[in-house]
C-alpha cells in the first residue's frame, strides 16, 4: 500500500520534470525561430506590418509541431487603405514645424507629405538623414543658377524659406549679383560709402535698411532723415542733387558760417534772397546777370567787366545808408 503511494507521487513528479523539459525545449526552439534569418531580412520601411503578415501566413502552412504558438484567424484590417496624414495630423506631434509653417511659411504652407514623401524611416546605422530630407532641388532646380546651389546657406529654414536671412561672409561677396544697379552706382559715384561695402549698413539681416542717424549727426538739430534722402542718396552721397526750393539757409549754416552770417545780417536786398535761389545747386556759382540782365550802360561794363568791382560782397552789399 505504501509502496503504491510512493510509486504514483514519483510518476507525478517525472511527469512534472517531462513537462518542463518539453517547455524550456519549445521556448528556445521558438526564440531561435524569431533570430532567424527570414526576419532579418525585413526592412525597416512603412511597410513593415504587411511584410510580417507576409511571413506569419507563411508560417501557417508549417506543421503545427513546428509552431510554438497558435495563429489567430487572418485580420481584415490589411485590407483597408491609408490615406496621409494632414497636415495638421502631422502638426499634433510636430507642433514647432506646423506652428513655423503657419506663421512665416509663405507659399510653403502645402501639405506636409507634398514634400516629405517619405518619412520616418530615419536610421542611425543607416546613416540616411540627408537622403531621406526633401531637397530643395527637386522642385525649383538651380533657381538663381549653378553659383548658388546650397540653398540651405541662405533660406536656413526650409519651412519659411522666405525668413530674414541672416547676412553671413559668404552672402556678403554676392550682393552684386542680384542688385547690380545699387552696385554699379557705388562704384560710379566713388565715396566712403563705396570703402565700407553693403553689409557695413545692411548688416544684420537681408533688406534690413539702416537709418542715417544710426552712424551721422544731422547738420542742424532736428533735421529727420527723410531730409537727408532730399540731398544723399545712400549708395552715392556726394552726388548731391540741385537743392529743394524750400531748402532753408540754415542747413547751410552748418558748413557755410561766414556766408550764413553776412546773409543773415546784410541791410542789402539779397538778405532775403535765399541759398538756393542763387545756389540751386551744390557748388554752383551764378553769373549776376542771371537775374539783373541790365543794370548799367554797356560802355560802363565794358571798362569795369567784374560786378564785384564796385558791389564788393555780394553776400553783403555795401547799400546807401537807409537804403532803398
Ligand atoms: C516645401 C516643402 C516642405 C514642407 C511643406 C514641409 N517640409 Fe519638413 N522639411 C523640408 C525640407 C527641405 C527639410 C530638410 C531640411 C534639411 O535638409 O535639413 C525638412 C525637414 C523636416 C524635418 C526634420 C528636420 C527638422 O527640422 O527637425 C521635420 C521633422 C519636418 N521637416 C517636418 C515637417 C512637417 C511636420 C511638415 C508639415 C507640418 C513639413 N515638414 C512640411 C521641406 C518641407
Ligand atoms: C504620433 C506622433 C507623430 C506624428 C503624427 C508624426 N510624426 Fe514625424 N516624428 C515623430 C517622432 C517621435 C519623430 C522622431 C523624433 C524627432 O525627430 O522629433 C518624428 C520624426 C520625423 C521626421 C524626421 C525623421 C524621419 O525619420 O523622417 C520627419 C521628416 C517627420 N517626422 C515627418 C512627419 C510627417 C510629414 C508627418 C505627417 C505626415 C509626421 N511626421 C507625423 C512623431 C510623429
Ligand atoms: C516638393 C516641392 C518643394 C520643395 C522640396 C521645396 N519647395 Fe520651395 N516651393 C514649392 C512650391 C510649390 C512653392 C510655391 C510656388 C508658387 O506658388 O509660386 C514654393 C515656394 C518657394 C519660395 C517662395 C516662398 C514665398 O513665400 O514666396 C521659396 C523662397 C522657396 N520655395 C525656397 C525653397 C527652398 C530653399 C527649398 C529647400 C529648403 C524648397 N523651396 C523646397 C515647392 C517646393
Ligand atoms: C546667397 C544666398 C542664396 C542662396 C545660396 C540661394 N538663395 Fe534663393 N534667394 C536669395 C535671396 C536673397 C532671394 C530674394 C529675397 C527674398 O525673396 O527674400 C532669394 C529668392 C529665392 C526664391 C524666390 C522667392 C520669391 O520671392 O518668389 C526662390 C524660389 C529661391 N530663392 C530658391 C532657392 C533655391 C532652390 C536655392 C538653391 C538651389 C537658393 N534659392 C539659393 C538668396 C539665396
Ligand atoms: C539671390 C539674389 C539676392 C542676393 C544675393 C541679395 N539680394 Fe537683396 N534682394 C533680393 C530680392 C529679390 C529682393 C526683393 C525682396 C522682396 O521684395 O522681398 C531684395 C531686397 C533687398 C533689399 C531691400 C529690402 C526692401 O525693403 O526694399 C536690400 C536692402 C537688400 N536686398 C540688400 C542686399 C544685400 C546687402 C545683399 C548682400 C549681402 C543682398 N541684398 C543680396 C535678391 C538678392
Ligand atoms: C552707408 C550705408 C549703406 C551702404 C554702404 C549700402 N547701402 Fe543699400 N541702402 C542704404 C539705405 C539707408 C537704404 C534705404 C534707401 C531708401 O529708403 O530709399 C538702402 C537701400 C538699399 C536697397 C533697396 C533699394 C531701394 O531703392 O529701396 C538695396 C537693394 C540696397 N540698398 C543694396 C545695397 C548694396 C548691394 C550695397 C553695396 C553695393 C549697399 N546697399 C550699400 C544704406 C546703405
Ligand atoms: C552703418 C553706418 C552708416 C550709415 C547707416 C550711413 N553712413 Fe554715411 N558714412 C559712414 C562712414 C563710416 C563714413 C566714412 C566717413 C566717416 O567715418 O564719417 C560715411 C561717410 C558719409 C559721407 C561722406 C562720404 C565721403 O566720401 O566723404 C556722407 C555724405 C554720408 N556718409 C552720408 C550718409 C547718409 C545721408 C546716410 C543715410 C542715407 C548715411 N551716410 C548712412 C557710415 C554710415
Ligand atoms: C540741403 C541739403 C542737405 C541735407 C538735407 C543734408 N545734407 Fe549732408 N551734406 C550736404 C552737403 C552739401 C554736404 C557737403 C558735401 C561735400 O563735401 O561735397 C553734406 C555732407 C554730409 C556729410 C559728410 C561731411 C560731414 O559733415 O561729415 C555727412 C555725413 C552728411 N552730409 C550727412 C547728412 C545727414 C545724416 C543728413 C540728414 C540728417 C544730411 N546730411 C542732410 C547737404 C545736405
Ligand atoms: C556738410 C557741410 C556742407 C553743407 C551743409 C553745405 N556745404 Fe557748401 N560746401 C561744402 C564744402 C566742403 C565745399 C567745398 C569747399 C572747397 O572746395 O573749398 C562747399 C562748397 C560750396 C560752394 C562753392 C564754393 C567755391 O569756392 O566754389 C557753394 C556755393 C556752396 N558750398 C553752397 C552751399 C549751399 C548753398 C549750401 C546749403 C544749401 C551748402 N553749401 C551746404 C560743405 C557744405
Ligand atoms: C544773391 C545771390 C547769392 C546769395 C543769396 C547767396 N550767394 Fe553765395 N555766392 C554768390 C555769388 C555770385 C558767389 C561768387 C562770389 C565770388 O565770385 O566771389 C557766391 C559765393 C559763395 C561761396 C563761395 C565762397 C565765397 O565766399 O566766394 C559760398 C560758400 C557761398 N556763396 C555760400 C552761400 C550761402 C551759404 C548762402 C546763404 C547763406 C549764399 N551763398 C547766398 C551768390 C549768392
Ligand atoms: C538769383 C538772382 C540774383 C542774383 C544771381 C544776383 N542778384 Fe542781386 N538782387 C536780386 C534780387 C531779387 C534783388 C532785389 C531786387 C529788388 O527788390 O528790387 C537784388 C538786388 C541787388 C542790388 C540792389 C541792392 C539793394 O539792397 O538795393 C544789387 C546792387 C545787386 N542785386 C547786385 C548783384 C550783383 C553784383 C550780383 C552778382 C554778384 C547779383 N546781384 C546777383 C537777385 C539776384
Ligand atoms: C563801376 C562800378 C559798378 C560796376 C562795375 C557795376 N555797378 Fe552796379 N551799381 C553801381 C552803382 C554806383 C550803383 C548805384 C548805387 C546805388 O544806387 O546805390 C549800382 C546799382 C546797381 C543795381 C541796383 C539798381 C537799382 O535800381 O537799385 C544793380 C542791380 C546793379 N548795380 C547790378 C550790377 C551788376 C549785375 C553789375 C555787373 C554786371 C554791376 N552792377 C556793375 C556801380 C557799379
Amino acid at each position: 500500500m505504501k509502496n503504491k503511494w510512493l510509486k504514483s507521487i514519483l510518476f507525478i513528479f517525472v511527469l512534472i520534470l517531462g513537462i518542463i523539459f518539453y517547455m524550456s525545449n519549445a521556448f528556445t526552439l521558438s526564440s531561435k525561430e524569431k533570430k532567424g534569418s527570414k526576419v532579418k531580412k525585413i526592412k525597416p520601411t512603412p511597410t513593415v506590418p504587411v511584410k510580417l503578415v507576409g511571413i506569419y501566413v507563411k508560417n501557417a502552412k508549417l506543421k503545427p509541431d513546428q509552431l510554438s504558438v497558435i495563429p489567430p484567424k487572418k485580420t481584415e484590417v490589411y485590407k483597408e487603405k491609408i490615406t496621409p496624414l494632414t497636415a495638421v495630423e502631422c502638426g499634433r506631434c510636430h507642433s514647432y514645424h506646423f506652428n513655423i509653417i503657419k506663421k512665416s511659411g509663405g507659399k510653403h504652407q502645402l501639405e506636409c507629405t507634398f514634400c516629405h514623401k517619405e518619412f520616418h524611416a530615419y536610421n542611425p546605422i543607416k546613416k540616411n538623414w540627408k537622403e531621406l530630407m526633401p531637397k530643395c532641388k527637386t522642385c525649383h532646380l538651380l533657381f538663381h543658377g549653378s553659383k548658388f546651389s546650397d540653398c540651405m546657406k541662405c533660406h536656413y529654414n526650409p519651412h519659411a524659406p522666405k525668413l530674414p536671412m541672416k547676412i553671413t561672409a559668404e552672402f556678403a561677396k554676392i550682393c552684386g549679383d542680384c542688385h547690380p544697379k545699387e552696385m554699379d552706382e557705388t562704384v560710379k559715384y566713388h565715396s566712403m560709402h563705396t570703402d565700407i561695402g553693403c553689409t557695413y549698413c545692411h548688416a544684420k539681416t537681408h533688406g534690413c535698411i539702416p537709418s542715417c542717424l544710426d552712424c551721422h549727426k544731422p547738420h542742424i538739430a532736428g533735421q529727420t532723415v527723410e531730409e537727408c534722402f532730399k540731398c544723399h542718396a545712400p549708395h552715392s552721397p556726394l552726388n548731391i542733387p540741385p537743392f529743394a526750393k524750400d531748402t532753408s539757409n540754415k542747413v547751410c549754416s552748418a558748413c557755410h558760417t561766414t556766408e550764413f552770417g553776412k546773409i543773415s545780417t546784410t541791410k542789402s536786398k539779397h538778405g532775403k534772397v535765399a541759398c538756393v535761389q542763387c545756389h540751386p545747386k551744390h557748388k554752383y556759382i551764378p553769373a549776376c546777370t542771371e537775374c539783373h540782365p541790365q543794370p548799367h550802360s554797356e560802355a560802363m561794363l565794358k571798362k569795369f567787366p567784374d560786378c564785384l568791382q564796385c558791389h564788393m560782397d555780394v553776400h553783403n552789399l555795401p547799400v546807401k545808408i537807409g537804403g532803398k
